[in-house]
């Protein structure tokens, strides 16, 4: 009673018989992510939440700090942690998508902290610095390719083989970054229809493209010989378990994680924030609306 809380952002019913069963409750089929599936009130003066949705704020975190990175945090620690025996080992090269996102600038982190060499992917040169400062290996600017998009039916033979090209071609960008002539254990997956596949292809063998999301189109291909023939996996990953989540917000409050902040905005410019995100227009990281707290930078009541 009292602590100051940060609040998790998926739900699931204790008693669900597939809970009961053992299930992890991220995967039971009564899991709903809060706030969008369930309307308790994110952005709000009051909510509703479980009592195993809150976890402690760590005391040296403001409130714009402490409500940024759960939701990328935890959700890439799971992406990152969670899918045995595809977790990062020291020595891992592990590409990452959108390396200055949400997710992203998470992922760069925990993969350092576990010993990955983390590879980020960028839209715009002057994010590299930002994502080499988290821990990135090296950078690689999408744009430099034009192979995005849907992969091409592979009875096209000449369309295919342009695309094989580029996908190649990054392929070999991702060994020049490293120094090394290593493919991606695990490929860290989220903008979906563009990329897919191509995180198919240039995942290691017997390694693993766990993907959260499908931000440019839902409709990812992949070409099943890749798949097969190399023996790799394809794993869908939401949201995380208490302990994951616990286990992420350890990491912020001892220092070994930065939350990322980049952006606080006033309640008022709530709308102005949400289609910064959505138009990929915000500068890195994580942002916050500050929505009881009178000014940034206040850490208690
Ligand atoms: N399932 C879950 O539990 C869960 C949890 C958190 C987030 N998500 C989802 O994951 C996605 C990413 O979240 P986020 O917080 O990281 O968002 P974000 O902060 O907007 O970052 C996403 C990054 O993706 C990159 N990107 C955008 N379009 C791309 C494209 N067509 N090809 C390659 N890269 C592209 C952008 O980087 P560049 O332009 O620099 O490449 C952007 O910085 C969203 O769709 C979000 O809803 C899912």
């Amino acid at each position: 009673m009292g602590d100051h809380v940060i609040v998790g952002g998926v739900c699931w019913d204790e008693s669900a018989a597939d809970i009961r069963m053992g299930a992890d409750p991220t995967t039971s089929t009564s899991q709903k992510a809060w706030g969008y599936e369930l309307n308790h009130g994110s952005f709000a003066q009051f909510t509703v939440a479980a009592e195993y949705q809150c976890h402690r704020k760590p005391d040296r975190l403001t409130w714009e700090e402490a409500g940024c990175f759960l939701a990328g945090g935890s959700t890439s620690y799971r992406q990152l942690l969670g899918w045995h025996p595809h977790t990062v080992q020291p020595g891992d090269p592990v590409l990452i998508w959108g390396g200055a996102g949400g997710l992203g600038s998470m992922a760069i982190q925990i993969t350092r902290c576990f010993g990955g060499r983390p590879i980020a992917v960028v839209s715009d040169d002057a994010k590299t610095d930002y994502c080499l400062r988290l821990g990135a290996e090296g950078v690689i600017n999408r744009r430099e390719f034009d192979h995005w998009g849907r992969m091409p039916d592979p009875a096209d033979l000449d369309a295919y083989r342009a695309w094989l090209g580029g996908v190649r071609s990054f392929g070999r960008k991702i060994w020049d970054v490293l120094g090394d002539r290593r493919s991606p254990k695990i490929v860290l997956e989220h903008p979906g229809r563009d990329t897919l596949p191509t995180s198919v292809y240039v995942c290691d063998n017997g390694g693993m493209v766990v993907t959260c999301a499908g931000t440019s189109g839902y409709n990812g291909d992949l070409d099943l010989r890749f798949l097969w023939m190399f023996q790799k996996r394809l794993q869908g990953s939401h949201a995380a378990n208490v302990r994951q989540t616990a286990a992420v917000i350890d990491l912020v409050a001892a220092g070994r994680l930065d939350p990322c902040l980049s952006e606080a905005y006033p309640f008022a410019d709530i709308a102005e924030a949400h289609q910064r995100v959505y138009e990929n227009r915000h500068l890195h990281g994580n942002a916050a609306v500050l929505v009881n707290a009178p000014e940034p930078g206040l850490k208690s009541l």
